[in-house]
């Protein structure tokens, strides 16, 4: 089944005086339970692609089916009511609140989502323990390693149960062994099931991946399945 499902999408930033075709006509299809690598060099188009799978933002032509939801011609609330259910993010600078406990940062979305509020701590609880923070719960995000910090991003965005998880370039800023810590946790997620999309200018992490979608210019260029993924 087809969680993502792209076709002909074009985005086009206009900033006024320039209009940048970022993504010149992209097909994509993923299926439930694939572990994607996202590679190609800066600026051929990564982050606008996942802008725009994570409902972000809007593609400027083209078809978006998420989950069979259509993307197409929705209002910025519904878009925001998409994304909420079907995506959990983990970015490259983390993106959590530093001056609330791990816990509470887990439990955002939650709150957000209209999850009741035990349910929300045990869900948090449980996430975290998983993610091998269980004995740091009531720790700040400051207190944390980078490689901590990260993990805390992955179960926050399990917190929703999302159809899909997407990552931005989500071992940038740790440490080689942190990064390859990181990515067993995103292949582990990938062995129990769930599907993921995980942007990486990493050679080593994309190898871990069981398709390898290449893209340059705006265009995609490769698009191979892994035999070795792990
Ligand atoms: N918000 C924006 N406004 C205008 N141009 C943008 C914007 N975001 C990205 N771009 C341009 O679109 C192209 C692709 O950028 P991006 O998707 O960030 O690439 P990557 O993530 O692969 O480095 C680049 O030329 C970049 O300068
Ligand atoms: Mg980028």
């Amino acid at each position: 089944m087809s969680i993502i499902r792209m076709e002909g999408i074009r985005k086009i930033y206009d900033t006024g005086k320039v209009k940048v075709e970022a993504l010149k006509g992209i097909d994509l299809d993923v299926d439930a339970g694939e572990l994607v690598a996202i590679v190609g060099p800066s600026g051929s188009g990564k982050s606008t692609l996942m802008n725009l799978i994570g409902c972000l933002d809007t593609p400027s032509e083209g078809i978006y089916e998420i989950g069979g939801d259509n993307v197409a011609g929705v209002t910025r609330d519904q878009l925001a009511e998409i994304r909420n259910r079907r995506v959990g993010f983990v970015f490259q600078n983390f993106n959590l609140l530093p001056h609330i406990t791990i816990v509470e940062n887990v439990e955002l979305p939650m709150l957000f989502g209209g999850v009741a509020v035990r349910e929300r701590r045990d869900r948090a609880v449980e996430l975290l323990t998983r993610v091998g923070l269980g004995e740091r719960l009531d720790h700040k995000p400051t207190e944390l390693s980078g490689g901590q910090m990260q993990r805390v991003a992955i179960a926050r965005a399990l917190a929703m149960n999302p159809d899909i998880i997407l990552a931005d370039e989500p071992t940038g800023n740790l440490d080689t062994s942190s990064g390859t810590d990181i990515m067993s946790i995103f292949t582990d997620l990938w062995k129990a099931g769930r599907t993921l999309v995980i942007i990486t200018h990493d050679p080593a992490l994309a190898k871990r991946a069981s398709r390898i979608v290449e893209i340059r210019d705006g265009r995609i260029t490769s698009d191979q399945r892994n035999e070795e993924a792990a």
